[in-house]
């Protein structure tokens, strides 16, 4: 291949990185705490680069790290502009941009643009003025129905329980207006149909991508728009009707946001938080003037079942080709229970109606599933994100004292729901007991370890070559090596209803869900397994990935691949 070749398609590749990139999701909350408080922050962060660098990803996204009452974790911005004292500080986060850069890892950071915080400057302002200013339609404020207004403007229900309304009080103190929140209280929607709400949402796209972020996870992406008549909910409705979900008018919104994005010598990318069920409606916002892609929640939920694995498999490369945006591949984030404990239980699918909190799970049965899933997804064509945590096998933790809990999905639902604590627990780094290396000393963490997380630490499986941090580094540094660049979409090869078998090219996975080993196909090389193959077979709830000995070329794709698109951490980010 001659050079003039290979530098036109590498410098498309660089351009192109998030199609195949592997995202690591950090909570900043619960990553790792260099200042000593018990909460995690940036120079944490930074001090871990090297361990990040070493796992083989590309790029990370940071939950909000902004100035905030953490009414939500963060999720209640009260300045976009503003890293949160107990993180660090605007510098701090730049020079953690830069670091991470020159490590060749980007940096994603989260938008917020559905709800800001009650402490927000335009919420303050909002309440201290009368109920038909100006400052007050930035927001949805309403009177009540009922006598003296006492009911809420409509029936909608908050994300997490309750009435998505609360009642304000006149500067008189007498009860005013209710204002609109599709999650807690402390995090009041924004009227997306008011101008200064869109310039000011992109002119903070322009301040994170001046300093050098290369793109955003956009927070609850289908929800800005609202039905200015606030109609109810109602039974039957269409989809396409909904009052707050996926309304067409968004789609203008993200159009204007991909212009930002693409003004940039670099472009920036554009990661939407969609939780639609219809494959159409969602891969919508995918088209090439809007997000260049969105989080593959459908696969998340998915039960660890081989029916459902495949149909979801091929109903989201079907739903993305029309639009030419790449899937994701998705098995955690911040909210959902963590796979080990998902694929233990009986029940192995997720959804927030139905956590399963404390159902019993099989640990071991869950890991070993949980491997085999990081296999199959990281070999699909498209990116895989992992979460923080993933790659250690962390249990889901159930066991959080009711006084320590913080999430107000916990206390919303009167208890009902456990609330998404259990999956951010501070990780593990070394040592024999809490805080395990998180915090430099022995502090009380922000949500408390479990006794038995030892074995769990970074610094116990390092040293292990069957850890699931070995499985996950060995996994990504192959795939960077190999996959990435493969053919896609994939080709089923035939195999029994309950083994997934695929190949992209000379490159094949298996993954064997059924109850008895199976025989792998004939391969050149048996590249990596979660669970080691025993004369050929591959036992059961194990995945493998094979060479295929037969090659349709010369030399095989993924040889062709390597040479021409190997990893560089030089050049590739710009400014
Ligand atoms: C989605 C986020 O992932 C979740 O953590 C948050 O509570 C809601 N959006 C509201 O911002």
């Amino acid at each position: 291949m001659s050079s003039t070749v290979f530098n036109a398609d590498k410098a498309h590749i660089e351009a192109d990185w998030w199609r195949a990139a592997v995202i690591y999701e950090v909570y900043v909350r619960s990553f790792s705490d260099a200042n000593g408080d018990g909460t995690g922050d940036l120079a944490g962060v930074r001090s871990r680069l090297p361990y990040l660098r070493d796992l083989g990803i590309d790029a990370l996204w940071f939950s909000p790290w902004y100035l905030s009452p953490m009414a939500d974790g963060g999720y209640d911005v009260a300045d976009y502009r503003a890293i949160d004292p107990a993180f660090g500080t605007l510098e701090e986060a730049e020079g953690l941009i830069a670091e991470a850069a020159a490590v060749g890892i980007r940096t994603i950071v989260d938008i917020v643009p559905n709800h800001i915080s009650d402490q927000h400057a335009w919420f303050r302002a909002a309440l201290a003025a009368s109920a038909e200013s100006p400052e007050r339609e930035r927001f949805w404020f309403r009177p009540g129905r009922g006598i003296g207004g006492i009911e809420p403007p409509n029936g909608w229900i908050s994300h997490f329980g309750g009435p998505a309304w609360s009642r304000t009080r006149d500067p008189d103190g007498r009860p005013g207006d209710w204002y609109l929140h599709l999650f807690a209280p402390g995090q009041p929607d924004l009227n997306w149909e008011h101008p200064e709400v869109r310039t000011g949402f992109e002119e903070i796209l322009r301040f994170w991508f001046d300093r050098g972020a290369a793109g955003v996870r956009i927070d609850s992406a289908a929800l800005l728009v609202k039905d200015p008549e606030l109609p109810d909910v109602g039974e039957g409705r269409s989809p396409e009707s909904h009052p707050f979900i996926d309304r067409d008018e968004l789609h203008d919104i993200y159009r204007g946001w991909r212009v930002v994005a693409d003004s940039y010598a670099d472009p920036r990318v554009l990661v939407g938080e969609i939780w639609l069920d219809d494959h159409e409606r969602m891969t919508r916002y995918l088209r090439p003037d809007e997000l260049h892609s969105a989080f593959n929640f459908d696969f998340l939920v998915c039960p660890w079942d081989p029916k459902h694995l495949r149909a979801s498999i091929d109903a989201t490369i079907e739903a993305h080709l029309p639009v030419g945006a790449p899937p994701t591949w998705v098995l955690s984030n911040h909210d959902v229970t963590r796979p080990v404990t998902r694929y233990g239980r009986a029940d192995t699918s997720f959804s927030f109606q139905a956590k399963r909190h404390g159902v019993p799970t099989d640990l071991e049965l869950g890991t070993r599933r949980a491997r085999a899933a990081a296999l199959l997804a990281m070999a699909l064509p498209g990116s895989f994100y992992l979460y923080q945590g993933e790659e250690l096998g962390l249990p889901e933790v159930e066991t959080i004292p009711l006084d320590r809990i913080q999430d107000p999905m916990h206390f919303r639902t009167g208890g009902v729901d456990p609330g998404r604590d259990g999956c951010r627990v501070p990780l593990p780094w070394k040592g024999s007991e809490p805080p395990y290396g998180f915090s430099p000393d022995v502090v009380e963490t922000w949500l408390p370890q479990p006794k038995d997380w030892s074995r769990l630490s970074v610094a116990a499986q390092e040293t292990d070559p069957g850890s699931m941090l070995a499985l996950y580094q060995s996994a990504l540094s192959l795939r960077r090596r190999y996959l990435s660049r493969l053919p896609s979409p994939l080709e089923w090869m035939a195999s029994p209803s309950d083994v997934l078998s695929f190949r992209r090219g000379a490159f094949a996975c298996v993954a064997n869900l059924s109850l008895e080993p199976f025989p792998l196909p004939a391969h050149k090389e048996l590249l990596i397994t979660s669970a080691e193959a025993i004369d050929g077979n591959l036992p059961p709830q194990a995945t493998a990935w094979l060479h295929l000995s037969e090659s349709t070329t010369d030399q095989p794709e993924w040889e062709i691949a390597a040479g021409t698109f190997s990893h560089t951490t030089e050049g590739v980010i710009g400014g």
